[in-house]
């Protein structure tokens, strides 16, 4: 059986920006199960964000899985950079361009896992011929560009994945207003992966990283019950 346990994967687009090598440590010894990295070029999502090497200075403090979620057009030319970077699951949209069936190719052929990210407004069904190329899935629950935006349900996309996905090995994350409040939503039609930006990193610090643990068992604790149906 794929391992469908629930893992929290807090987003550092919600870190403080001077201090990303202990906030990387604070949410790890918080109990973060991956790391979330959000590449936005200011094209393809109007904020900008990390080129290959802050990636690649991040992967010195990533001791879990480093999760690195491009929402950047092109994708292609920059794959290889990623890859020298440490991803270990780097995820295109499949919005970015014609030829998102080359770019998964490319992305597994430089040795990461896969992961395709589905806009709101992209249905399930586009990545019907994909199944069979990618480790995760990911379904924005917000429109891209920012952290601390409000849940969007998408309840319905996620169940109509998780039925085509069947007995596959591909994790199904969702990115985007992920609190304790909406965790059970998406749990229960069938996520496994939770980013998490706003929603773990407040009321904490790299001085005060106690509120980190809190919010992560927090909302690990609503998603499991959610599990328990
Ligand atoms: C949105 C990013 C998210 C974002 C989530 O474009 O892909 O990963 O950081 O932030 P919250 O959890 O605050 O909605
Ligand atoms: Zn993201």
């Amino acid at each position: 059986m794929p391992d469908r346990s629930i893992k929290i994967a807090p987003s550092i687009l919600s870190a403080d920006f001077a201090d990303f090598g202990r906030e990387i440590q604070a949410i790890e010894a918080q109990g973060a199960d991956w790391v979330h990295v959000d590449v936005m070029d200011g094209h393809f999502v109007p904020n900008l964000t990390f080129g290959p090497p802050a990636v690649a200075a991040f992967r010195r403090h990533v001791t879990t899985v480093m999760d690195v979620h491009l929402m950047i057009a092109p994708v292609d030319p920059y794959i290889d950079a990623y890859a020298q970077a440490g991803a270990d699951i780097l995820t295109a949209h499949v919005e970015a361009g014609p030829h998102i069936h080359r770019t998964l190719q490319a992305i597994r052929g430089a040795g990461m896992k896969a992961g395709v990210a589905l806009n709101p407004a992209t249905p399930a069904e586009a990545i019907a011929h994909l199944l069979d190329m990618v480790d995760l899935v990911c379904v924005m629950t917000v429109n891209p560009g920012f952290g601390g935006q409000s849940f969007i349900d998408m309840t319905t996309k996620v169940r109509a994945l998780r039925a085509m996905i069947g007995d596959r090995p591909i994790h199904i994350e969702i990115d985007g207003g992920v609190t304790p409040a909406t965790a059970p939503l998406v749990v229960a039609a069938g996520a496994d992966v939770l980013v998490a930006g706003s929603a773990v990193f407040k009321g904490g610090s790299v001085a005060n990283p106690g509120p980190y643990g809190d919010n992560i068992r927090a909302i690990r604790a609503a998603a499991e019950a959610a599990t328990r149906g």
